[in-house]
């Protein structure tokens, strides 16, 4: 699967499509096996043979070009992203506003590529490979030319609820070679500026993660609608292996900036609010592997959590179609830095020590600014 590799890049988004984040994005995340013949250090080789006996695996490759470098303000940040949720309408509910405003930023700052933090298709996921959702929520809404780079994509619970093999399979990718998506995978990229000489030290990881089966009542036997559990197996050593996993993985990480991604809220004061199996379960070990962030989706509304009992610091884009379904302002120690109760997505831009998200609505307004520094 050749991603990109045959795409005809413009002139002047050079840089976007960087064959060697899409080949290795998907070739090495869906094969591990064939990493051996890479060039990746020794410590994730490490992890990886780890990760191959699994059926669960963090997929795993490593980025390190990164040609065109965009810069904010006098600030140059050689990695910035889009992330949105919640989105596959057909285009309805301002998914088509969302997406223009997606294009524009993108465009403007030279995104390396898109997160999605699942419920990727409304209202239970796709049917099938010829499952027209696919191209009318996907590939004919995000069109600008911006947004035509790889997209890491987790499922979500109304994914759960169409074929999710068909989600993670190939199939898709051969349909548009954007779409990247697994259940659990691992994301590097290095964060050194252009005017770097010699090996870079300084990355990112992302840790993709699968929430949906964390969640008990998908599972209760008064639970009406048809999850597709599929290719999981055992529930609890499903869980298990995933957090064992996520452990070791951020156990064993150098990396400078850790951030953890799935689809299921850990803290929020949207209508959904906390997730309660993942406070329990994922809470403590993000907390004490510090981890940076964990971005999610699943309420439909912008938020940015920081609480005074906790280091980590929890930012919600689901947004990214239906929306206005709620937000409280919770009390103080809920932490509620900031709080959009609308459509939008964030973009995140970030540098060896610094990390920078911006809020954006359907509209086209910046509404929020987060910054944290190393
Ligand atoms: C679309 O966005 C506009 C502007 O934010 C908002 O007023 C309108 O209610 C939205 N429509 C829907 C269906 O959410």
């Amino acid at each position: 699967m050749a991603l990109f590799g045959t795409k005809t890049v413009p002139d002047e988004e050079v840089g976007l499509l960087q064959p060697s984040v899409g080949e290795a994005g998907n070739d090495r995340a869906k094969r591990p096996l064939s990493l051996a013949a890479t060039t990746i250090t020794a410590t994730l080789v490490g992890f990886l043979v780890g990760c191959v006996v699994s059926l669960y695996v963090f997929g795993q490759y490593d980025s390190e070009t990164s040609a065109l470098k965009a810069v904010v303000g006098r600030q140059t940040y050689p990695l910035n992203f889009l992330v949105v949720g919640d989105w596959g309408r057909e285009g309805e509910f301002n998914q088509t506003m969302v997406a223009e405003q997606m294009g524009r930023v993108g465009r403007q700052l030279k995104i390396n590529f898109v997160v999605s933090v699942g419920d990727n298709f409304y209202q239970a996921g796709l049917k099938g490979p010829n499952d027209p959702k696919f191209q009318n929520s996907f590939s004919k809404v995000y069109t600008a030319r911006s947004l035509q780079t790889p997209w890491y994509s987790v499922l979500g619970n109304h994914d759960y609820l169409g074929d999710t093999l068909l989600q993670i399979g190939d199939a898709l990718t051969k349909k548009d070679n954007r779409w990247f998506c697994d259940r659990s995978y691992l994301l590097k990229h290095n964060l050194c500026g252009p005017s770097h000489t010699g090996h870079c030290h300084k990355f990112v990881e992302f840790f993709f993660i699968d929430t949906t089966p964390f969640v008990d009542k998908y599972w209760s036997p008064e639970q009406k609608r048809t999850f597709d559990w599929r290719g999981i197996g055992h529930r609890q050593t499903y869980l298990d292996t995933q957090l064992e996993k996520l452990n070791s993985g951020l156990s064993s990480s150098s990396a400078t900036w850790k951030i953890v991604i799935g689809h299921h809220t850990i803290r929020s004061l949207g209508r959904h609010g906390d997730t309660h199996e993942m406070v329990k379960q994922v809470l403590p070990i993000l907390e004490k592997l510090k981890v940076d962030m964990y971005l999610n989706g699943h309420d439909h509304c912008l938020e940015h959590i920081k609480r005074e009992d906790s280091t980590v610091h929890f930012v919600t884009s689901g947004a990214g179609s239906k929306s206005f379904q709620g937000l409280r302002q919770g009390k103080p120690e809920d932490g509620l830095q900031f709080g959009y109760d609308g459509q939008g997505f964030i973009s995140v831009s970030m540098a060896a020590q610094d990390l920078r998200i911006d809020f954006h609505d359907a509209l086209g307004h910046k509404l929020h600014q987060l910054t944290l520094h190393k």
